[in-house]
């Protein structure tokens, strides 16, 4: 069964306080987070403080995905405003090996992520550093868009790398799931499926929640 991770970014930010109820409550089993610069992507989200005020009421991992360039800066800002898993992207850093170092001795899970456009292979040689890879299925900056189907091969590619490696990182994927491809996305050995306009703008997203989880078994 995969894991679900509601993306906040579709959320109601008037009410953003039921909202993150509603998730407790429901079958969902992390909160996505998405923290962009308009910089790394075209969009600004929000960062810190609103994290900080998420972690106050959220009774679940919080998974945060840094779409933002130099990420490295705040890595200690992300824990102490409550991050359990950090993600970062590849195609930001020269150094990520260290990156991903640090984010693990701060004591959080350390997330990579790569957009649609990078091979899956770049990943192997840091594959132990990583307890969570995320696999974009959309390009990164926006809720809403559709799943682009390049992106089964690469969770295929991805499972390979990591069982090859006896490796234990969690492949993720981010954008455009709905209720006609989580399985098939699952399938393809994907573990954590993120899932933002799928759920908040369902008419019922804790019902659409418990069917995305019935998909994924
Ligand atoms: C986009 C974000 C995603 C986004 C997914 O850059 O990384 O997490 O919220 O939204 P949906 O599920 O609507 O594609
Ligand atoms: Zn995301």
């Amino acid at each position: 069964m995969a894991l679900i991770a509601p993306s906040m970014l579709s959320a109601d930010f008037l009410n953003l306080g039921s909202e993150i109820e509603m998730v407790n409550n429901s079958e969902a089993d992390w909160f996505h987070l998405d923290v962009m610069d308009g910089r790394f992507v075209p969009n600004i989200s929000y960062g810190m403080p609103i994290i900080a005020h998420m972690k106050r009421t959220a009774k679940k991992t919080l998974d945060v995905h840094l779409m933002v360039e130099d990420p490295e800066r705040y890595l200690e800002d992300f824990k102490k405003a409550g991050a359990d898993y950090l993600t970062i992207h590849y195609e930001t850093g020269y150094h990520l090996h260290r990156t991903l170092t640090s984010i693990r001795a701060l004591g959080m899970k350390a997330g990579l992520a790569i957009n649609p456009h990078t091979p899956v292979e770049m990943v192997q040689d840091i594959i132990q550093e990583i307890d969570l890879l995320l696999v974009m299925s959309i390009n990164p900056g926006f809720g809403g868009q559709k799943f682009l189907p390049l992106t089964y091969a690469k969770i295929r590619k991805a499972k390979e790398l990591i069982n090859a490696a006896g490796a234990n990182t969690l492949i993720e994927i981010d954008g455009g799931v709905t209720l006609d491809n989580a399985a098939d996305i699952v399938a393809a050995g994907a573990d954590v499926l993120v899932a933002g306009n799928t759920v908040f703008a369902a008419a019922d997203p804790t019902a659409t929640i418990k069917k995305l989880k019935e998909l994924t078994k």
